[in-house]
Order: structure tokens, then C-alpha cells, then sequence
């Protein structure tokens, strides 16, 4: 069987992955947007078969059922959060995100610290926010994969994932909310990924999208937040969204091994399409072209400054510190004559791929356990 050759253009949309133009023809053109709605093509499955034959999931499943915790009561919501101080403090540790002296010749070059205690202020808004909204996405994609998955095991664990997403919402939500000053809209590029998750009949790509693209990233950011900031309210939120998180990727990769081992070169290809389609994506949004907007600045005249800031490059290949070791174990990378793993060379993010993959490593974040630092080797 031949297998098809697809350009980039087929797949993202442009030839060059680091077209400004068209990165930012995407953009959210409703803002005000209210209620969002797309198509999820998908058969519900019933499965008669109540035999627990994958030992793995149902393990998955009894840990679930005894990490739930409430989102209300188990974290300390009376902390004063003093955002300015925080931002500052966490700046004064880590820099901006942002080298100050790659910008010449725009607005930033004469920004004081007033301007970039903003731009760190604005940044944390923005990232949680897509936080919030991924999260909403992973809330449909796994009541989706409850009704698709034919297997009995996946689907009462994806029930327990259910919930967990719903809590996440509620506390990122409840954050930007009470201790931020509210949130910014759905970022074009995660909007347009989740959209094609959803709208994807076949329901092994639920899992791919979700479990491997969007929360494998979602656990190394929220890694990378955790250990970084001084904000004791924030840093337990997240510590107790990880501990759920690096169960819900176990999950994407335990299920899909059994499903990529037995599939075709011309089945994996398309997978390995999708793959590479999701981390552009989400590489796209990091330009965080809203920010921008938000300090009155074209993203046009920015954003090809940000794609080529060293310091900010270091952050956005670490995000796929998770994403490539767990392609790699599903086998990913490597099939069709290593199609993917030269996609993850042009993205500059092939370093990864013996770290630590997250088949077993969710054991590590269990709540009471020392936190793993999800971002080193
Ligand atoms: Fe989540
Ligand atoms: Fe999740």
C-alpha cells in the first residue's frame, strides 16, 4: 500500500511552519463569543463485554477513584493573592520569559519595570486562561471518549477523567476569576486544534489530540509553573491539577500502544500528521498574539522577533519535554522513515526523546508524594 505523501500545506495550512503572515491570519475573529459549536461526528459504542482484560486501565481506574479531591474545600481559596508581588518576585527569579535585548527598534526596547511587570501580569492572565479553556476541552474530549472507546475498562476510567476536567475548570476558572481580574478569550490556534479533535470521528484521535498533544503539554507547563512560582494558593492548584494530570496522559498512552502496535504504516502515518499538527498549533499560540494586542502593539511587526527570542525558544521546546518521549513510546517517531521524529527536528524539540515517557510516571505525582520535577531528565 502506498502511502500518501501530504505537504505541509495540506496539513497546517502553509508551506513554511515560520509564516508569520499566516500564523496570524488566524485569529479569533469573535471575541465575545459566548458559545461555541462543532460537529463531533462520532458513533456512541456500547460494549457487552464487562470483563476487566486490561489490567493496566482498571488499575488506572481504582486510582482514580481514590485521588479525587474537591475543589472547593481542599485548597486554601481565603490566600490574599497580591499579583503585582508575585509577578515580581517570580520575575526577579526567572526574567520576563523574554530576552529584553532582542527587541530593538520596537516599544518594547524602551519598556521600564512598570511595562514589564505589566507584560508579566498580562502573560500569567493569558496562559492560565488557555489553561481554562484547554480544560474545558479536555472535559468534551473525554465525555466523547466515554460514549466511543469500544473498550469497557477506557470507558469507566474516561467516566473519572470526566470529573477531574470539571474540577479543573472550576479552579482555573475560580482563579482567574477571584484572584485575577477575569480572562482572555479562547487563543485561534487552541481553538482551532480543539476543534479539530473534536470534530474527528475516529476515536483513537480523541485520545492523540487530548491525551498526548494538549494534557502533555498542559503537564509540562504546569510543571514548570508549580516549581517556578512563590504564590502559595496557585502553586498547590496546580500540584493538585498534576496529580490528576500525569494519570489522564498514562491513560492516552497505555490505551493507544495496544492500538498503534497493530496498525498499518498508511494508519500511523495519518497519525503522525495529526501529531505534528497539534504541536504547531500549540507552538502558534505561544506567540501569545493577544498579549501583544493588549499593549496596543501590531502581533505582525512582533511576533517574528518573539519566534526567534533565544529565552523564549528554551520555555517553548520545554513545554515538549512530555509530548516526545510519549510519541516515541507509541512508535510515533519513528515509522514511515522516521516522518515524525524529522517534523520534531524542525521544531527543535528531537532533544526530548529519552526522557522519562508517562506510561508509568503518574504514580510519581500522587498527591502526599514528593512533586516530580516534570521538566528535567
Ligand atoms: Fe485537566
Ligand atoms: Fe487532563
Amino acid at each position: 500500500m502506498t502511502i500518501i505523501e501530504h505537504s505541509n500545506k495540506e496539513i497546517i495550512g502553509r508551506d513554511d511552519i515560520n509564516d508569520v503572515e499566516a500564523i496570524l491570519a488566524i485569529t479569533n475573529t469573535d471575541v465575545n463569543e459566548i458559545e461555541h459549536v462543532v460537529k463531533n461526528n462520532c458513533d456512541s459504542v456500547f460494549s457487552w463485554d464487562y470483563s476487566k482484560s486490561r489490567p493496566a486501565l482498571h488499575k488506572l481506574y481504582e486510582k482514580a477513584k481514590t485521588g479525587q479531591w474537591n475543589g472547593t474545600t481542599d485548597l486554601p481559596w481565603n490566600t490574599e493573592v497580591d499579583i503585582e508581588a508575585t509577578v515580581t518576585a517570580d520575575q526577579a527569579v526567572l526574567g520576563s520569559g523574554l530576552d529584553p535585548n532582542h527587541y530593538d527598534g520596537t516599544p518594547i526596547a524602551k519598556w521600564g519595570d512598570k511595562e514589564w511587570l505589566e507584560f508579566g501580569i498580562e502573560s500569567r492572565r493569558w496562559m492560565l486562561s488557555q489553561f481554562l479553556h484547554g480544560e474545558q476541552g479536555a472535559l468534551i474530549c473525554t465525555a466523547k471518549i466515554v460514549e466511543t472507546v469500544p473498550w469497557y475498562d477506557a470507558k469507566m476510567y474516561a467516566a473519572t477523567q470526566v470529573v477531574d476536567e470539571a474540577r479543573h475548570v472550576e479552579v482555573f476558572a475560580e482563579y482567574l476569576h477571584s484572584k485575577l481580574g477575569g480572562q482572555y478569550q479562547i487563543n485561534a490556534h487552541l481553538r482551532m486544534l480543539l476543534d479539530d479533535i473534536v470534530a474527528d470521528s475516529r476515536w483513537d484521535m480523541t485520545y492523540l489530540g487530548m491525551q498526548i498533544m494538549v494534557e502533555g503539554l498542559a503537564l509540562a507547563a504546569f510543571g514548570f509553573m508549580h516549581q517556578t512560582t512563590s504564590e502559595p494558593l496557585l502553586k498547590q492548584l496546580l500540584r493538585y491539577v498534576m496529580s490528576d494530570e500525569a494519570r489522564h496522559v498514562a491513560f492516552g498512552v497505555l490505551s493507544l500502544k495496544e492500538v498503534y502496535d497493530g496498525m498499518t504504516d498508511a494508519e500511523m502515518k495519518d497519525r503522525q500528521e495529526f501529531a505534528f499538527e497539534a504541536s504547531v498549533r500549540m507552538r502558534d499560540r505561544f506567540i501569545q498574539q493577544e498579549v501583544w494586542e493588549h499593549f496596543g502593539m501590531k502581533p505582525k511587526e512582533i511576533a517574528p522577533m518573539v519566534l526567534k527570542d533565544p529565552t523564549r525558544m528554551v520555555f517553548q521546546q520545554m513545554l515538549f519535554s512530555k509530548i516526545v518521549p510519549n510519541c516515541k513510546k507509541l512508535g510515533l517517531l519513528d515509522r514511515n522513515d522516521s516522518w515524525l521524529r524529522h517534523r520534531f527536528e524542525d521544531l527543535g524539540v528531537i532533544q526530548f526523546e529519552d526522557w522519562e515517557n508517562t506510561g508509568e510516571e503518574y504514580l510519581k505525582f500522587e498527591l502526599g508524594e514528593e512533586t516530580p520535577n516534570p521538566i528535567q531528565h
